[in-house]
C-alpha cells in the first residue's frame, strides 16, 4: 500500500502540487500517493482529522487554510512559528502533528541553487508585508544578505514584520515613497498586486544596475513585476515557478528523507505541452 498524502486549499483545481509530487515520487522510487482535497473553509480541521485517521502520513496546505494549519500543529519549527502560517503537515510516529513551512527555504534556494544568486553581501528589497512575505522572512534573514528593506504600501505592516524578523537578521521598514535613490540587488515582489496584474508604486531607480527581481508568483504568462524588471533593466527577471518546485522538494524531503532533483520537474512545468 502507498502512503498518502494530498494538498488542501480552496480553490485547489489548478494545484500543480500533485504534479510535482508525482514526479519527484517515480524520480526517486518513494511509493506514495498525493491527491488534492477541496478545503472546507468551515470544517478544516475536520476534514485534516479525517484524512489522517484514513492513514494519510502528510499534507500540504495552501490559502487560505495557512494560518489554521500553523494554528492545529502540536508542534512547529522556528521558521513556521515566525511565519505565522504552515504549508506542511507532518504526521510524526506518536500521531502529533509537526507544521513547517517551506516557502522560505524554496525561494532563497531556487535563487541560489537554481539561478546562482549569491545573497552574500546583497542589499535585497522584500515588497509586501502580508502573508507571503512573513512566510519568507527567516530564511530569508539567514541567507548572508547584508540588509533586507521591507517595504509595504501600508508602512505599518513593514515595520511590525521587520521588528519580527529582527532577531534573525539585519532587517528595516520603508514606505515605498523612501525608496528614493537607494538601489537594491535584488528586489522580490510578495505582494498580491499582480493578481490584479499591478505592481507596487517603487520608484523607478530602486534596482541597482545589474540587479535582479523576482515576483513569487507564477503565471504562464510573464506576471506584472517579471515585466517591471525587464522595462527597468534587471539583469534577471524570475518569477516564482521555481519557488514552487523547491518548497514542495522540501516538503517531500521533511515527508520522506529523500531530497528529489528538481531541475527535470521544473523544465517539465515550463513546458507548455507537459499538460
Ligand atoms: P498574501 O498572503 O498574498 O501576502 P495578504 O496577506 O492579503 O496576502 O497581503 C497582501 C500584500 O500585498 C500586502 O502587503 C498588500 O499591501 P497592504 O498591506 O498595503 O494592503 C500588498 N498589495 C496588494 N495589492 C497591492 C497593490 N496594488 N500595490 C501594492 N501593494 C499591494
Amino acid at each position: 500500500m502507498p502512503d498518502h498524502y494530498a494538498v488542501i486549499g480552496n480553490p485547489i483545481a489548478h494545484s500543480k502540487s500533485p504534479l510535482i509530487h508525482a514526479a519527484f515520487a517515480r524520480a526517486t522510487g518513494q511509493d506514495l500517493d498525493y491527491g488534492r482535497i477541496l478545503g472546507d473553509p468551515d470544517n478544516f480541521t475536520g476534514e485534516v482529522r479525517r484524512f489522517l485517521a484514513s492513514g494519510g502520513r502528510g499534507l500540504n496546505v495552501t490559502v487560505p487554510f495557512k494560518e489554521a494549519a500553523w494554528a492545529l500543529a502540536d508542534e512547529r519549527s522556528q521558521r513556521a512559528e515566525i511565519a505565522g502560517a504552515v504549508n506542511t503537515l507532518i504526521r510524526l510516529d506518536d500521531g502529533r502533528l509537526r507544521g513547517d513551512n517551506t516557502d522560505g527555504v524554496g525561494l532563497v534556494r531556487d535563487l541560489a541553487e537554481n539561478h546562482g544568486f549569491r545573497f552574500r553581501g546583497m542589499q535585497v528589497l522584500l515588497l509586501g508585508a502580508g502573508g507571503a512575505a512573513r512566510g519568507v522572512l527567516v530564511p530569508l534573514l539567514e541567507s548572508g544578505l547584508a540588509r533586507l528593506v521591507i517595504a509595504n504600501r501600508t508602512p505599518g505592516k513593514a515595520h511590525q514584520l521587520a521588528d519580527l524578523g529582527g532577531p534573525f537578521g539585519p532587517v528595516q521598514a520603508r514606505a515605498f515613497d523612501q525608496l528614493e535613490g537607494e538601489p537594491f540587488d535584488l528586489i522580490i515582489n510578495a505582494t498580491s498586486a499582480g493578481l490584479s496584474d499591478a505592481v507596487p508604486a517603487i520608484p523607478e531607480d530602486c534596482l541597482a544596475p545589474g540587479g535582479w527581481t523576482y515576483d513569487m508568483l507564477y503565471a504562464d504568462t510573464p506576471t506584472a513585476f517579471r515585466r517591471w524588471g525587464q522595462r527597468h533593466g534587471a539583469a534577471r527577471s524570475l518569477d516564482g515557478l521555481g519557488m514552487l518546485v523547491e518548497q514542495a522538494a522540501e516538503s517531500f524531503w521533511l515527508w520522506r528523507g529523500v531530497r528529489p532533483d528538481t531541475a527535470a520537474v521544473i523544465a517539465m512545468l515550463r513546458n507548455p505541452e507537459y499538460g
